[in-house]
């Protein structure tokens, strides 16, 4: 039970720290985004960003309800300023998938353990599973049926 509770911090701090750099990233590249289709990507990613604002918030604080310490540090930012919008939002779909491989894990360790963090867990897959959808339907050409 002790060592469940620990790897669920664990992996609810990394998502914490996932999150805060998602946000980051799609605040910056919000900022890079020119041409025709600059004013709604731009719109769309800084609203992930806020999204991605209040992840980190709600994982940290069931960190905090479980009685752990909220990690200080931040996930990977992005490293590269990207020749195309395209370039960008394929960075995003691996950051994304980083994501949901996360809330995964913690929904697997926390099945018939704790609902509360299955629930968690379970509307965090769904959600960010609908989210790389989207980012994989807008990769895809106009025209594309
Ligand atoms: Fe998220």
């Amino acid at each position: 039970m002790e060592d469940k509770r620990e790897e669920a911090i664990a992996i609810l701090n990394g998502l914490v720290e996932l999150e805060l750099a998602g946000a980051v990233r799609y605040t910056q590249y919000s900022l890079m985004i020119f041409g025709h289709a600059r004013i709604p990507i731009m719109h769309w990613m800084r609203q992930q960003a806020s999204e991605a604002l209040t992840h980190a918030t709600e994982a940290g604080e069931e960190v905090t309800s479980m009685g752990g310490r909220v990690s200080l540090d931040i996930g990977q930012l992005a490293g590269t300023h990207h020749a195309s919008v395209d370039e960008i939002l394929q960075e995003l779909v691996v950051h994304e998938r980083r994501g949901i491989e996360l809330y995964r894990k913690l929904l697997k360790l926390t099945e018939g353990w704790s609902i509360s963090l299955e629930e968690f867990a379970r509307a965090k897959v769904r959600g960010e599973e609908m989210h790389l959808a989207e980012i994989e339907k807008m990769l895809r050409r106009r025209g594309d049926a």
